[in-house]
């Protein structure tokens, strides 16, 4: 069940086709924050459409040798979970709601059937077994052995679903992934040497085609939405930070009568409070952007409190810029470069910008080496040797610099430190660990992060008892970056 490297590639270009349409395997993006997502009628026509989708492409084969064809009930689910999911992407990107809508049900259901019909599913088939396989393994390997009606409930690791796994747990006892047995009158999951070898396999094909990276973003940006609190949170560990932002404005040079962007504006701080509007005057223009529906609605809100009609809000992530060429005299941002991916952010940057244009910012850089207080209390995350992990969200020294040296002549890196209050015990967990600037966390079960995010509040309040509250500081190694676009 191992995938050839003509398979991954063919499986790579089509799940690069798919991000383009907007077609994503996403289905946790459907569990909603309290709110109903979806009524009844719309999980009815979900149903349908799936049937219509999984009928027509009926005889489709996998893109590797399973034992088994795929039937038509995992077929059918197949359809309905990335039509529900790529519903729900769709709304959010493009009608800012969290609310799935009928007309983006059919929208998705329009663009997976154009996919498909070119190679009858087996890419996007082949993608969502792979990705299963991924989660089903993954919790098993991570607890040892995970008790049968858990596994079957997917509590512990697909807790989305409205469906149970029986038909994936056959599959893997029966291809030798899984292997079942009895302790006191209960029946446990565990995995088979084979199962560990197809879960290294499954996650390295998924890490090389691009969902784990998709996925952390999508989840990045989820937990953003749902994060109501962000500015208290922000205010009680930086209260300094309007400082630092009107510092970023005067650094910018930005003029009266520019037109600017800003990027990962969040709740319009940069903008609004440390007033980046007024700096462009009246006749200038300030164009501010996030990814999150939630923080731009906080933004939006706040808006009624300025004068500021020079300021207009829009949806969309550093990687892909809503606007044309040459549009920007100057873009800024604060905070939000460490979670973009930074040469494609960089390549959009310069293109909006006009010729002689500037781009300025501040960012956190790589926090591995931290205080001892603080180690102590990730140590659960550092053992795991994730925070460590060349994939640690946050960008090292040289990261940017590199990034920066085909679009900008001259440019400045210069160091920084920010101290963060870290005595919010709750603040500080939820911050690093939902939001993902312990990003590595979230390949972990969807279980597993939840025991682990307990696990990092009890021993936060040890460290904080046993150091005493006013050491937790943490020393922040941060960058400045202003620029000049080459073009
Ligand atoms: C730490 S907050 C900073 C918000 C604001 N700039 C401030 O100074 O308070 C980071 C922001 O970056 C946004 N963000 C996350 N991924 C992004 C991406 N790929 N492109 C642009 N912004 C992103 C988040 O939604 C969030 O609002």
């Amino acid at each position: 069940m191992t995938i050839s490297g003509k398979t991954l590639d063919l499986i790579t270009s089509g799940f690069s086709e798919m991000t383009k349409l907007d077609i994503v395997i996403a289905p946790w993006l459907t569990m909603g924050n309290n709110n109903e997502r979806l009524s009844p009628s719309q999980k009815h026509d979900l149903r349908i459409l799936a049937l219509e989708l999984s009928l027509v492409h009926g005889n489709t084969k996998l893109l590797w040798d399973v034992t088994e064809e795929i039937s038509q009930g995992y077929r059918d689910r197949i359809y309905y979970e990335t039509l529900l999911s790529t519903a729900a992407y769709l709304s959010y990107m493009r009608l800012g709601t969290l609310v799935i809508t009928h007309e983006m049900i059919c929208v998705a259901h329009s663009v997976i059937k154009n996919y498909v019909e070119s190679d009858g599913g087996a890419i996007l088939l082949s993608l969502y077994t792979r990705i299963a396989s991924y989660l089903n393994l993954q919790v098993v390997g991570y607890f040892e052995r995970v008790p049968e009606h858990v596994f079957i409930s997917g509590d512990w690791h697909q807790p989305w679903i409205d469906y149970t796994l029986d038909k994936d747990l056959k599959f893997g006892l029966e291809t030798g992934l899984l292997v079942r047995e009895n302790d006191g009158g209960q029946a446990y999951v565990s995995l088979t040497h084979k199962g560990k070898e197809v879960y290294e396999s499954c996650k390295a094909d998924l890490e090389r085609c691009g969902y784990l990276k998709q996925r952390e973003q999508l989840m990045r940006i989820a937990q953003f939405t749902n994060m109501d609190d962000y500015e208290h949170i922000m205010e009680r560990a930086a209260p300094y930070l309007h400082d630092l932002r009107k510092s970023l404005i005067a650094r910018s040079e930005i003029r009266p009568g520019m037109k600017v962007l800003e990027l990962g504006c969040g709740t319009g701080a940069l903008t609004l409070d440390d007033g980046l509007y007024k700096a462009v005057g009246y006749e200038g223009t300030v164009i501010a952007t996030d990814p999150s529906i939630g923080m731009l609605t906080r933004a939006k809100k706040k808006q009624l409190q300025y004068d500021a009609d020079n300021v207009q809000f829009h949806q969309g992530g550093a990687e892909q810029i809503p606007f044309a060429d040459n549009t920007f005299d100057a873009v800024i941002g604060s905070l939000f470069l460490h979670f973009t991916d930074i040469p494609k952010a960089f390549e959009e940057i310069h293109r909006v910008t006009k010729p002689g244009g500037t781009f300025t910012t501040i960012y956190p850089l790589d926090f591995s080496k931290q205080e001892d207080f603080f180690i102590e209390w990730f140590e659960p995350v550092y053992k795991r040797g994730l925070a460590s992990t060349s994939k640690a969200v946050f960008p090292k020294e040289h990261t940017v610099p590199e990034a920066a040296a085909r679009y900008f002549d001259p440019f400045t890196c210069t160091p920084a430190t920010l101290v963060f209050d870290t005595r919010n015990v709750e603040h500080v967990v939820r911050f690093m660990v939902q939001v993902g600037t312990m990003a590595e966390l979230n390949d972990l079960p969807w279980q597993a992060r939840n025991i682990l995010f307990d696990e990092l509040i009890a021993r936060g309040h040890a460290v904080k008892e046993k150091y005493g509250e006013h050491a937790l500081k943490l020393n922040q190694p941060e960058q400045w970056f202003h620029g000049t676009v080459r073009k």
